[in-house]
């Protein structure tokens, strides 16, 4: 309980500098002792980073590129570790008990937990936050890392917000709680940081969602050497087909639909939005006002110097 000092805005807190919602103190403990197991595969980012991109990619290549396996939803056979806690899904239930909902939604924590190997896991928590077992190296799980252009990453997430966190103030008003570091997850240099500085551990790969857009072919070849597996030159095109923008937003078992359905139904919103939008590259260029781009430019300058990563 300690953990939580400044309120930050609807029912999140900060949490040893992040921002957290109010029922991590219920599992922040049980997170951090979980046991990791050395076949265990991470896909970790700051939202909006591409990470439904990387799951989809990791997944693929750690499956061989098998077409013939049947598909589920991403949000089970690559859950969200902690998504019961960020969209609010534990304390309805526990208010709620009697309300039915899936398990990996109304308590992600125990149902990684319990997932039979080799799992497919996904989260948003910084490095500091990870289970201990993962921050001391003491596994051979491997992490893949995506990180992406801050100035992108926040238009998305004003996306997000409205979709899916009933935001309905303006943007420039987003973009200063963004840099304040006052959203989900945030501070953002924090995440990006807490995994670029551990990018010389063999078992942690960073992508950046740039390159995966400019030449994704290079990405495949990484990813997969990464995992110590080489792809033929049929299994690289078909993946770049199935890793398309179009095909992942009309694949359900990808593009997150269920997923926002459930959502909508206990917290009702009224954007109708998509969760996998335009995918672009420089998006920020038509949408930040000169004022806003002069920030975002002295706060990287200030986060980035001396740290070796370029965006
Ligand atoms: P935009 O909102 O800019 O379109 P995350 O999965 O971390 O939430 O990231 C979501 C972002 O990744 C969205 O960005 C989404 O459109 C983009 N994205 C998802 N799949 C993509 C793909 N196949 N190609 C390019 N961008 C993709």
């Amino acid at each position: 309980k300690d953990y939580f000092k400044d309120k930050v805005h609807w029912n999140y807190l900060k949490c040893n500098g992040v921002s957290l919602p109010e029922s991590y103190q219920f599992f922040g403990e049980q997170i951090l002792n979980m046991d990791v197991r050395d076949d265990d595969i991470w896909v970790c980012s700051f939202p909006k980073s591409g990470t439904t991109w990387t799951q989809e990619m990791v997944w693929r290549i750690a499956n061989d590129v098998n077409l013939e396996l049947e598909l589920e939803d991403i949000a089970l056979r690559f859950p969200s570790l902690e998504v019961s806690l960020t969209y609010g899904f534990w304390e309805l239930k526990s208010k709620n008990p009697d309300i039915q909902l899936p398990d990996h939604i109304s308590n992600s924590v125990d149902y990684v937990e319990k997932l039979p190997s080799p799992r497919f896991i996904k989260t948003h928590l910084p490095f500091k936050l990870l289970p201990l077992k993962l921050q001391q190296n003491k596994t051979n799980a491997k992490i893949v890392y995506v990180v992406r252009n801050p100035r992108d990453t926040c238009v998305s997430f004003y996306h997000h917000y409205k979709l899916l966190v009933r935001y309905n103030k303006d943007f420039e008003k987003f973009c200063e709680m963004f840099l304040h570091g006052c959203l989900k997850y945030e501070p953002y240099w924090e995440n990006v940081l807490g995994f670029w500085n551990q990018r010389h551990n063999p078992n942690i790969l960073i992508l950046k969602f740039e390159d995966m857009k400019k030449d994704l072919r290079s990405v495949l070849i990484k990813t997969a050497n990464f995992f110590g597996k080489n792809l033929t030159e049929d299994q690289i095109q078909k993946l770049i087909v199935l890793l398309s923008l179009q095909n992942m937003r009309e694949n359900r078992s990808i593009n997150q639909e269920p997923f926002i359905e459930i959502y909508k139904k206990w917290f009702p919103v009224n954007s109708e939005g998509k969760f996998i939008r335009c995918g672009g590259i420089d998006q920020w260029k038509a949408d930040m006002s000169p004022e806003m781009i002069e920030k975002f430019k002295k706060w990287e300058k200030e986060n980035l110097v001396g740290t070796g990563l370029t965006l």
